[in-house]
Formats: structure tokens, C-alpha cells, sequence
């Protein structure tokens, strides 16, 4: 079977789409990849470690920590974006086990409070990759004491908050990458190439989150809390060829499959001989939403490198190196659906130095959106674009640039706005989608990065 070449532009929208009144339209970013200077946690020890891929260290960032407001002015700006996702830096906060920063937490009441004063609910993740150094030496997530360790962070720093501030609460971003990149692939921290690391690291995040969930709706009831997973379209390149179908049924079950059951049975599952089968108690339904964070499918080849089967020519290509594929997030919509549970659009974006991209991206990711809605019944109640700035890309550095904001890392972090920053603002602000305003964006040939 040949794979088909794919784009944004074979999935813009024809006619004008209506979203339903409240949907939530915002950006997100995450403390490390924008802070700066976030040196007590395992990723700024593995961007020094010689044996990490890193390309380059995160250093000051965007230096977000003192002008977080001057972003928050821009996504403001337009006045349709009513929703900003950020996270708390768990090492700033617990700089030593059971040591917690006043001044950290006081930073993040602030940051919560510019957001609110803007007009933007917060979405606070509660982690978002990175562990305390503390926390990392003594085993990080393979190890099961890790658990009760997120969890008291998760209560102190809930109960900080409080109910004013505390609106919508990721408790763990993208599980499956932390389990998948540090414990198996080996890319991110601890550095592991061990699928029974990765299993026992996919366990402990899961229960990290029941327990984590459990912390935060007691000491705030009302916090709309959910689990954010990363998922992609998992396909085989030829359906006859075992070895690629074998393989694609373990990535899509490590990757994605393992938590949306988790989610919706309350049980773990089906994790291999280092894992017993459990139901974690709180488990089950444990979201008020269960967020989505697509970017990719993922074809696998038994005959190809790394068994990924290479993009066909005539693929839109993303500076991270894969395809546009919008029709891959109806199909990652409607899986979250069987959780049961409202579905957010927490993470979607595109890597590109052209901006007109970028537009015809999100057109045609938020075209597939409204027809998993309409089409196909998904509650789906916002969408986050990724991401609010170009910021620290992991192990990539500052060479993938996701922003709607540019950051101008030669002349002093400045911030600048690209088309497609005015660009969502409109959608957001009209709540709807009209193909003579994405013209107006995309195919003009005349905006540039
Ligand atoms: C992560 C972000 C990352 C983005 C783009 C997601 O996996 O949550 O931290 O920057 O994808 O690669």
C-alpha cells in the first residue's frame, strides 16, 4: 500500500462553522520550555549531560518568569481568547522534599491573577516534564514512591491557589511521552532505553493522576481537573505486513490506548511481566475533561528505519519532521470520547518558519474539530493552540518555532506577533470559522515568518 502525500490545504473548511457559545479558545506553554533559568529539575541536569541528544540548554528561555504579563497583553490583545494554559514548575515550588517556596507559590498566584485579569480562564498543568532533582535522584516515575510525592505537591499547591484561581488543572501532561521518551526511547531524562521502565513509569503516572486528581478536587471542588494525553493516528503503511502491524498495536497501546482505558475502566492493564493488572481506586472517570494533544500520525514499516515509514513526496512537512495530517485528530476526538468525559483540544500546532502555514494548520485542524463535533456527537469544549511563543523544544532547542509570537532571540527575547496571532484571534473572537477570513490568511502568498 502506498501511503497518501498529506496537507493542511486538502482540509480547509468550506462554509462557515459555527462554534457553540462558551468554547474555549487559548494558547498554552510550560514552565520550562519558556521560564528560563529553571535549574533544580532533571531536564536542565540532562541539557548539561554529555550523553543527552540535547541540541542546545534551555538557559533563560523566554524569560517568561518576569514577562509573563507582556504575553499575556498580546494574547489578550484581540479580545476573542478567553483561556491561557501554563504550568507550575514543581521544583521551584518544592526546591527540597517537602520544602515548599512561598515566594514560588506567589509567583504563580500572580501569574493566575494576570491571566484572570485579562479575561482568560487558567489552565494550570501541574506537570509538564520536568521533576525536582530531589525527586528525580531517588527513582523518578519508574519508581512507585514518586506517587505520593506528586500528590503532596498537589495538595499544597492546590490549596495555594485556591477556588479563585484554580479554574480548569491539568494534573500530567502528555503521560505517555514522560513513560515513552525517558524510560524506552531514551531522549528525554532519565536517559532509559528499558519497555519495562517505560511500563512500570506508564503505571506510576497514572496513579500519580488519580491521587493527584483526588488532591486537587478536595482542596478545590470546582477545579475543572483532567488528564492531557498525548495521542496520535497510529496506521500501518501495508496492513498484510505483521511485523509493522505488530508493531503499531504496541505503540498505540503504549502510547495511547493504555491511558484512555486507564481513564475509562479505572484498571491497569495489560502492561507486560513488570506490571500486575490493578484497579487503582479514584481511577475510573477521574477527569471533568480529558484534554487531547495531537500533532501526528505515525505510519509504521517494517522495512523502513526505526520502523517509521518515510513521508511521501508532496507531504506538507513540519520543521519536528512529520506531516500535517489533520484528519488524524477526528480520529484521536472520537477515541477520547470513550472515556465518556468532555474532550478539550489541549495542545495542537505547527513548527514552521512560514506563517501562512501555520494558518492553514489551525483551519484545518479546527475544520476536522467541528466535524467530530457535528458529525460525529464529541463534546468537544475548546481549543489550545501550542503554542503561545516559540520556546525551548526539549531535546530540539530553539530550532522548532511553534509560536503565534515570535521570539527574537537576537535582539533581547523581544516579543513578535505574526499574522497568525490576528489570525485566531479573529476565529476566537467570532467563534466561528469562515473560509473568506482564512483566505484572507492563507494561499495570498504574501505573509511571511
Ligand atoms: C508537549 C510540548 C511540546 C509540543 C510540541 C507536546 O508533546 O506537551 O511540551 O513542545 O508537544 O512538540
Amino acid at each position: 500500500m502506498t501511503i497518501e502525500p498529506t496537507r493542511s490545504d486538502d482540509w480547509l473548511p468550506t462554509e462557515v462553522l459555527e462554534f457553540p457559545d462558551g468554547f474555549l479558545w487559548g494558547t498554552s506553554n510550560a514552565s520550562h520550555q519558556v521560564e528560563g533559568g529553571n535549574v533544580n529539575n532533571d531536564w536542565w541536569a540532562w541539557e548539561q549531560n554529555p550523553r543527552s541528544p540535547c541540541s542546545e540548554a534551555s538557559g533563560d528561555a523566554t524569560d517568561f518568569w518576569n514577562r509573563y504579563e507582556e504575553d499575556l497583553d498580546l494574547c489578550a490583545r484581540g479580545g476573542g481568547q478567553n483561556f491561557h494554559r501554563f504550568s507550575l514548575e514543581w521544583s521551584r515550588i518544592e526546591p527540597a522534599e517537602g520544602l515548599f517556596s512561598q515566594v514560588a507559590l506567589d509567583h504563580y498566584k500572580r501569574v493566575c491573577d494576570a491571566v484572570i485579569e485579562r479575561g482568560l480562564s487558567p489552565m494550570v498543568t501541574f506537570h509538564h516534564f520536568t521533576t525536582p532533582l530531589w525527586a528525580a535522584r531517588e527513582g523518578t516515575w519508574a519508581d512507585t514512591a514518586i506517587v505520593d510525592r506528586f500528590t503532596r505537591f498537589c495538595e499544597v499547591a492546590a490549596a495555594a491557589l485556591g477556588p479563585d484561581r484554580l479554574r480548569y488543572v491539568c494534573t500530567i501532561n502528555e503521560p505517555s511521552v514522560v513513560a515513552t521518551m525517558g524510560y524506552f526511547v531514551g531522549v528525554f531524562p532519565p536517559g532509559v532505553n528499558d519497555a519495562d521502565a517505560q511500563a512500570r513509569a506508564s503505571a506510576n503516572l497514572v496513579r500519580a493522576h488519580a491521587k493527584g486528581y483526588e488532591a486537587i478536587k478536595a482542596a478545590v471542588p470546582d477545579a475543572q481537573t483532567g488528564l492531557c494525553l498525548a495521542m496520535q493516528d497510529v496506521q500501518v503503511a501495508d496492513p498484510d505486513d505483521d511485523a509493522a502491524r505488530g508493531f503499531a498495536e504496541f505503540v498505540d497501546f503504549r502510547m495511547v490506548g493504555f491511558f484512555v482505558d486507564a481513564l475509562r475502566t479505572g484498571w491497569i492493564e495489560n502492561l507486560g511481566p513488570a506490571v500486575d493488572d490493578e484497579e487503582v481506586p479514584g481511577l475510573a472517570g477521574s477527569g471533568d475533561y480529558v484534554g487531547v494533544q495531537y500533532y501526528q500520525r505515525f505510519v509504521t514499516d517494517a522495512t523502513a528505519p526505526m520502523f517509521t515509514a518515510p513521508e511521501p513526496e508532496g507531504s506538507e512537512v513540519t520543521q519536528m519532521g512529520y506531516a500535517s495530517y489533520p484528519p488524524g485528530l477526528g480520529v484521536c476526538l472520537r477515541r477520547a470520547a470513550t472515556t465518556e468525559l468532555p474532550v478539550i483540544v489541549t495542545e495542537n500546532g505547527m513548527a514552521t518558519d512560514d506563517d501562512e502555514r501555520r494558518c492553514a494548520w489551525i483551519a484545518a485542524h479546527l475544520n476536522v474539530s467541528h466535524k467530530a463535533m457535528t458529525e460525529d456527537g464529541v463534546d468537544l469544549r475548546g481549543y489550545t493552540y501550542w503554542s503561545t511563543t516559540d520556546n525551548f523544544e526539549w531535546a530540539l532547542g530553539y530550532g522548532p518555532k511553534f509560536g503565534l509570537i515570535g521570539i527574537d532571540r537576537e535582539n533581547g527575547l523581544a516579543r513578535v506577533p505574526r499574522p497568525s496571532l490576528d489570525f485566531f484571534d479573529e476565529i476566537a473572537r467570532t467563534n466561528r470559522l469562515d473560509p473568506a477570513v482564512v483566505a484572507t490568511y492563507v494561499g495570498q502568498g504574501t505573509i511571511t515568518g
